[in-house]
């Protein structure tokens, strides 16, 4: 049988994670995160393409490419989650579950990260978890498409 395989984005400034404001998001790299999204892959006998640019347009690129190739998505979209009308569209015309992701708490942030354009489109909203976040987004899309 195929093996069922997930997109993982990441958007702008998650290339600096272990160097970006340590405080808030520690100092696991996005090179662990990759390790951590592969290893929870190989557990569950799926398969995870994981991305991460720091532009829009790439991101929206990558998302309408998944519809037919993939068979769901997580996405941490960093600032474009609280911008993006565009990765929203994108997201939605793929047709596929999506689960959005953060390390942080997002909640118990500034005002203008409560505020997200892709939950409304979402399967479900993971946060304040850290990279941890990532495997439990993984097993929820495994578990959804099952
Ligand atoms: C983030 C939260 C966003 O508000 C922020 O812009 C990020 C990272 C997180 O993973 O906690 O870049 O998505």
């Amino acid at each position: 049988m195929v093996k069922r395989r997930f997109l993982v984005l990441n958007g702008p400034n998650l290339n600096l994670l272990g160097k970006r404001e340590p405080e808030i998001y520690g100092h696991t790299t996005l090179g662990d995160v990759e390790a951590l999204v592969m290893e929870t892959a190989k557990a569950l006998d799926v398969e995870a393409d994981f991305r991460q640019s720091n532009h829009e347009g790439e991101l929206v690129t990558w998302i309408q490419e998944a519809r037919g190739q993939h068979a769901g998505i997580a996405i941490n979209a960093g600032a474009y989650t609280h911008t993006s009308v565009a990765i929203h569209d994108a997201l939605k015309y793929t047709g596929l579950p999506v689960v959005e992701v953060h390390l942080s708490n997002v909640f118990a942030r500034d005002a203008f990260r409560h505020h997200s354009y892709i939950a409304p489109i979402a399967l479900g909203v993971l946060c304040g978890f850290g990279a941890t976040g990532y495997r439990f987004a993984l097993e929820a899309l495994a578990h959804h498409t099952a």
